[in-house]
């Protein structure tokens, strides 16, 4: 450890040294309930360690009665030799069918363990309010998921086993050693705490450095993440920043190899007091023994039986050693899936229960809402609006005015802080949210699909959908013709999200999935990037169809869809500042007309050719 000293002080610094310890009471009874589905197979593991346990001894207490018996001085015994090595044989055969058992019923539960704890958290994360997403790095989230889950199977098919094991061996070679020599059980024996006491400290270091590695890790995967997905590559590239990164990435590489160095360099340490026990235990137990032996007190099968019993002895003893270390670092393994499984759902925050709309007319509302996303910043501010059932609103307003934020409280991605956002008189609140989102369709600035074929992709609309439901869709959407012009068609994989197709086209897409959806309320985010005029009358045949029938709540940016709505909200700095129709804002003269000349004039006037 003496070495270590500068070293250590410059970690503790950095890495604030916890002792190893659980901060909250340890949440026994979940943990158990993890195993409980795996419980018979648990059961035969610890037979399996149990009856492992025993037949070990067998080589020893063989070898005693080999050099005692079958080669006694006087009277040598072939029969007896041939015997004992048989015996030995058959109980190394019989001890590695176990461990070959024993090894695949540990996996067996360590893995289903995994997949049951990596399935409830991701469908839990699924679950987790958007404000969870926006302010977690995805590598975090991905590496707990990933990572963490992982551990749990070296929690549990290893730490778990090791102790078992272990305190299986001990308990077995102790009380072997005392039943064949009592004095030479208790030399053996006080050799033991001198070896191990040491490894506390070593124990706890590790811990403290595999903690460090971990969140190292986290970095790393949050790095590879954001550098790595299409739009950070992207990003990369048309900044030239290829050899900026590499450097960032060699610093935090050169942290997490300095921690992986530290890590095997502690490790070396409970080797090393391994290796002095392995040659300092046997040579006292030479010694006491011999002088016992000499004076007849002993015969040498019985201190050869205590050499070979030594090495069932120090190697459990020193892995105990490390144990709480190896408890504690496994508990904070559940901790941290526990810590994700215990987030709040969204929607939880109101109790009593919540109603299931099934039919929805489409009344949407806004009472006085007011809402905050970091509880410092206003994003909006006493915000009423109301939608006539099958109605079409326009949202415009400046670049940061809150347009978004509007659509995102009626989803309810987020809840107002004050104030009520209702559908057809229900405060969101008290909905059912699942059944809630059913009635409602998005289609965001930046559609995502998923690296699936295009079909998949329509599908996610409406899984049960036939191919006749996904061309109609598609053609209504005004995307059939591309679709269909494509070499794989329907088939077409989209690529990383849909970074295959442009802009427009993915843009098509996901109105038809949300065609397909049938929503009774549309929430649509216009695209404020420019399109061609192909593409832009493209997307603008595309919304009528599917704004027909339903209330539209449409944020636009563009003055044909402006006009095609019943009524047009003005949004700025988190305010509805006017509302009305396109020719009463004009004629105001107001923040409308201000960015009507600025903005929407510009784009061309198809308008007139659509239908009223
Ligand atoms: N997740 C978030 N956390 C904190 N603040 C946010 C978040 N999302 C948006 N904001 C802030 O809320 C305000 C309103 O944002 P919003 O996205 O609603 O604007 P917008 O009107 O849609 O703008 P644009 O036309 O550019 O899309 C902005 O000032 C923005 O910085
Ligand atoms: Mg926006």
């Amino acid at each position: 450890m003496m070495g270590g000293g500068g070293m250590h002080l410059m970690w503790s610094s950095m890495y604030n040294p916890e002792k190893p310890r659980v901060r909250k009471p340890v949440q026994w009874r979940r943990i158990l309930a993890l195993f409980l589905p795996y419980a018979r197979q648990e059961t035969m593991v610890l037979v399996c360690i149990l009856i492992g346990a025993v037949i070990g001894l067998a080589p020893a207490l063989f070898t005693r009665h080999l050099v005692d018996v079958a080669l006694a001085p006087r009277h040598p015994d072939a029969h007896a030799l041939w015997v004992d090595v048989g015996a030995m044989v058959a109980s190394a055969v019989v001890g590695g069918m176990l461990g070959v058992l024993q090894g695949y019923l540990n996996s067996f539960v360590g893995e289903g363990i995994m997949r049951d704890l990596r399935t409830s958290l991701v469908a839990h994360l699924h679950h987790m309010p958007i404000a969870f997403f926006t302010s977690t790095k995805t590598g975090e989230i991905m590496n707990r998921v990933s990572s963490d889950v992982d551990n749990v199977d070296n929690v549990v098919t290893g730490t778990l086993v090791s102790i078992v094991t272990n305190v299986a061996m001990i308990v077995t070679t102790v009380v072997t050693m005392f039943v064949l020599d009592w004095r030479l059980s208790l030399v053996a024996l006080a050799v033991v705490p001198l070896m191990i006491l040491p490894l506390g400290p070593v124990g706890r270091k590790m811990y403290q450095v595999r903690k460090a590695t971990r969140e190292k890790r986290d970095e790393i995967e949050s790095m590879t993440q954001e550098t790595l997905s299409i739009s950070g590559i992207t990003l990369i590239k048309s900044f030239v920043r290829e050899t900026f990164e590499a450097t960032r990435f060699y610093k935090v590489g050169t942290d997490l190899m300095d921690l992986e160095i530290r890590l095997a360099m502690v490790g070396r340490w409970f080797i090393a007091a391994i290796t002095a026990m392995v040659i300092v235990g046997p040579a006292i137990v030479w010694l006491t023994g011999g002088y016992l032996v000499i004076r007849e007190a002993a015969t040498v099968g019985t201190i050869v039986a205590f050499i070979a019993l030594l090495g069932r002895l120090y190697g459990p003893a020193s892995a105990l050693a490390g144990i709480q270390v190896q408890i504690v670092s496994a508990l904070a393994v559940f901790e941290r899936i526990f810590e994700y499984l215990d987030m709040e759902r969204e929607g939880a925050q109101v109790a009593g229960p919540r109603e299931r709309l099934e039919t929805v007319r489409g009344e949407v509302a806004f009472e006085d809402v007011s809402f905050s996303y970091d509880g410092e910043r206003l994003a909006l501010e006493h915000v009423s609006l109301q939608i006539e059932p099958g109605g079409v609103a326009a949202l415009v307003g400046p670049s940061g005015a809150g347009k978004t934020t509007v659509t995102q409280l009626l989803s309810r991605f987020y809840d107002p802080q004050e104030g009520r956002v209702s559908v057809d008189g229900h405060d969101l609140r008290s909905l059912d949210l699942a059944a809630l989102r059913e009635h409602i369709g998005i289609v965001t600035q930046e559609t995502y699909l998923f690296h699936d074929t295009i079909a998949s992709n329509l599908r996610y609309g409406k899984p049960s959908a036939t191919q006749a439901e996904l061309e109609a869709a598609a053609r209504a959407a005004s995307i059939h013709g591309f679709i269909a012009g494509l070499p794989h068609g329907y088939d077409t994989i989209v690529g990383e999200r849909g970074h295959k197709l442009s802009g427009g086209e993915r843009q098509r897409l996901a109105i038809a999935r949300v065609l397909l959806k049938d929503p009774k309320i549309l929430i649509l985010d216009e695209a404020t990037s420019a399109l061609d005029s192909e593409n832009e009358a493209a997307i603008q045949a595309a919304f009528v169809p599917l704004m027909r029938g339903r209330t539209s709540l449409v944020i636009a940016h563009r003055l044909s869809t402006i006009l095609s709505a019943d009524v047009i909200f003005v949004l700025e700095g988190g305010r509805i500042v006017e509302s009305g129709s396109h020719q009463s804002l004009l004629a105001r003269g107001g923040t409308y007309a201000r960015l009507y000349r600025t903005q929407f004039q510009k784009n061309p006037p198809e308008f007139q050719e659509m239908p009223a």
